[in-house]
């Protein structure tokens, strides 16, 4: 019958378009989340602006479509760069930009041409430790509490609308790649769970606040705003 799927296979869900640099392992949770029965997303395409990147061979391994954008073909050119990154992800059908280490700062243009339809991933408690090195940054200032956020994307670096934040407690023996390792942990979790709520169609930007309808079970560590 018309507008049906053949048996067997997952029907489609939100088309997302994955933005990399590098070695993508919260690409990689995007894809494991993605082809749980259920999910209500799938992952049209993976672009990155380094051909390099390890996480197109993660997107190739599960047949994913990877497309490479690379600044280097446009030098001094960002509108171009940008224009042709926009074009791929139009072309892919794409309806959720999701930043996952994607190390290029997009320009207003490309921001508000995907206004809350662009989201990240912060290896922080925003608005706390904006920018690089979060986690040298965290353990240096002695707070107790670090932690990841998904958010929506502005043309301000690391800010907007926040969606999903996990904590991650500090101990007194960390140093920064111990307690990356944990924070990374928890942006594996929380990053598909912002994924699924927006595509289930619970999420709603209310000024410059998320507000997300319902209750999220089994969230215990992940911080939805506003707490359920
Ligand atoms: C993550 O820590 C993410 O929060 C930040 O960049 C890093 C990317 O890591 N935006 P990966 O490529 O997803 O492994």
């Amino acid at each position: 019958m018309a507008g049906l799927k053949p048996a067997g296979l997952k029907p489609s869900g939100l088309k997302l378009g994955v933005l990399i640099s590098g070695r993508g392992s919260n690409l990689q949770a995007l894809i494991d989340a993605c082809a749980q029965p259920g999910f209500p997303a799938e992952i049209a395409l993976v672009l990155s602006n380094k051909a390099d990147a390890y996480g197109l061979e993660r997107a190739a391994k599960a047949s994913i479509a990877t497309a490479v954008v690379s600044h280097r073909d446009y030098p001094g050119d960002k509108p171009a760069f940008e224009a042709a990154m926009d074009a791929a992800l139009r072309g892919a059908g794409v309806e959720l930009v999701c930043l996952a280490g994607f190390m290029r700062i997009l320009s207003p243009w490309f921001v508000e041409r995907w206004q809350n339809r662009l989201i990240n991933i912060h290896p922080s408690l925003l608005p706390s430790f904006k920018g690089l090195d979060t986690h040298e940054r965290a353990i240096a200032a002695g707070v107790r509490v670090h932690g990841c956020t998904v958010h929506y994307v502005r043309p301000a670096m690391d800010e907007g609308p926040i969606i999903v934040q996990a904590a991650v407690p500090v101990l007194g023996t960390d140093d920064p790649h111990a307690l990356a390792e944990r924070v990374l942990e928890q942006e594996h979790r929380i990053y598909p769970l912002a994924v699924r709520l927006i595509a289930e169609g619970r999420v709603r930007v209310d000024g410059e606040r998320v507000v997300v309808e319902g209750h999220v079970p089994g969230t215990d560590a992940a911080l939805v705003n506003p707490a359920a």
